[in-house]
């Protein structure tokens, strides 16, 4: 494990390019999978999710090459249809292999899968909708793998009881080489979604979106190679928008796709945020006192639950009481004990909710545990340094941010996790002017 030991306090300023999207690169090496062509893929990360999803396209039997940014990817037989419990149990998106195992091999063994632990993250959504599809599925607790076998997936009109991405990822995936025609409905609408249909729409599927929240997928006999390039990280952008309003306004963003992160564009706008796009990208800064406010995380177009991290240091900084309600995930609150080190004034709730088993996105369970799903913040207060761990990755963004604006030097500890989904975070903070090393750390001592 890494640390990153930061002095705060520096006016940041520069050109910095976000990444392709890590979110939709994870899913475009799984599409890869459902031809025998080679698929090459531009814009790639170099983040360490990547490399665990390329492991296990090897370990299907599937040939890999990374150059600079560019990835190739031909899997012209699937020679193994096992995801392997070690690298499986890492990532949320080996789940996501189900879909050209079942489609090309008819069988798929896969374990319970991992991810950032930012909640209970099931899978009964997906697996419902490929059952629908014509597989058949049991979880084995004694191994820890779902089985899952079909004579062939065929095309089905299935209904989500609430949003999934990964899971609209995954039956768009099943369905593109079913028989017949299969309609999602109330089908996520988050952009990374509409990235992996263009990519399997010019591999040679044939996907659209018809009504709000329902996709139409007509399944064809092969899909064929092609070269496609992802699309910008959405959640990169926020972190370094929310990053340069707060150390001073002058870092330019290179590559930010403005309508998709929209609803943040919203609420930064109406607490006193401003913007300015020039050719050299677009520079976040505050246009007036920052104006405390209440949130409440969404599936896209609303606010969503990775920015709420980064955005609970903007609201330390603003004059008054503000709350961020978390409606994705049961437990997206890591940072929280961490910012209090720091001088932050913030502490969790309950929020009353009157239907949550319907309102909340994730399943819940009455009675089961006490969700605090809420966080008050009062503002504003100046942040110091402090020792800190990191739970999961945009909470490793988030302490990021809060030492890079923090008196003193801090220490974030466990900083691979950040490193899952940000390419080279310190060594681009290192060029905007931020004082930060990283270096292997020590035994952290509770
Ligand atoms: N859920 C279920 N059952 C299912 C599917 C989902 O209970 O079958 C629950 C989840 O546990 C969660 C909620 O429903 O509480 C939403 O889950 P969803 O499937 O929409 O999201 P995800 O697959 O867990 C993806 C991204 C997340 C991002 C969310 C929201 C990937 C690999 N992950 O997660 O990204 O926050 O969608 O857009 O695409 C991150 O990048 O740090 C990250 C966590």
């Amino acid at each position: 494990m890494n640390k990153y030991v930061i002095k705060g306090g520096n006016i940041l300023s520069g050109d910095v390019s976000v990444s392709g999207s890590k979110n939709a690169v994870l899913k475009a090496i799984i599409a890869a999978c459902l031809t025998a062509d080679t698929v090459e893929i531009k814009n790639i990360p170099l983040i360490s999710d990547l490399f665990i999803m390329l492991e296990l396209v090897k370990e299907i039997g599937g040939k890999v090459k990374l150059s600079g940014h560019t990835l190739k990817i031909e899997v012209q037989d699937i020679k193994s249809v096992k995801i392997p419990l070690e690298i499986g149990a890492k990532i949320r998106t080996s789940s996501i292999f189900l879909a050209p195992l079942l489609s090309r091999k008819k069988e798929a063994l896969i374990p319970n899968p991992g991810g950032c632990r930012i909640g209970a993250r099931p899978i009964d959504r997906h697996i419902e909708g490929l059952i629908r599809m014509g597989a058949t599925a049991k979880y084995d607790s004694l191994d820890g793998y779902f089985h899952l076998k079909t004579r062939g997936l065929h095309g089905s009109n299935y209904k989500f009881e609430k949003n999934t991405h990964t899971g609209t990822d995954t039956l768009i995936m099943a369905a593109v080489l079913a028989d017949g025609r299969t309609i999602l409905e109330n089908a996520a609408e988050e952009p990374e979604v509409d990235d992996l249909i263009a990519l399997l729409n010019s591999m040679g599927a044939k996907i659209k979106r018809s009504k709000p929240r329902t996709i139409v997928i007509e399944g064809v006999e092969r899909l064929h190679g092609t070269t496609y390039e992802i699309m910008p990280d959405r959640n990169e952008a926020v972190t370094f928008a929310i990053l340069s309003a707060l150390t001073g306004g002058k870092i330019f963003i290179k590559n930010v796709e403005m309508q998709n992160i929209n609803g943040f564009l919203s609420i930064f706008k109406k607490v006193g945020g401003d913007w300015e796009k020039k050719n050299s990208g677009v520079r976040f800064y505050i246009n007036k006192k920052i104006k405390p406010t209440n949130i409440a995380t969404a599936p896209h177009p609303g606010f969503m639950t990775d920015w709420q991290g980064p955005w609970a240091i903007f609201m330390t900084q603003a004059g008054g009481d503000s709350t961020i309600h978390e409606t994705i995930y049961e437990n997206r609150f890591g940072y929280v004990n961490e910012l209090t080190k720091m001088g932050a004034n913030m502490r969790m709730y309950s929020p009353i909710v009157k239907n949550p088993e319907t309102f909340y996105n994730f399943n819940y369970y009455n009675g089961e545990k006490d969700h605090m799903q809420g966080l008050k913040i009062h503002g504003k207060t100046p942040l110091h340094n402090a020792v800190m761990k990191v739970s999961d990755l945009r909470a490793g963004a988030t302490l990021v941010i809060a030492s890079l604006i923090a008196r003193g030097e801090s220490i974030i500890y466990g900083v691979d996790y950040l490193e899952r989904g940000y390419e080279s975070f310190d060594r681009r903070l290192k060029t905007l002017g931020a004082d930060i090393a990283k270096t292997e750390e020590e035994e952290f001592l509770e």
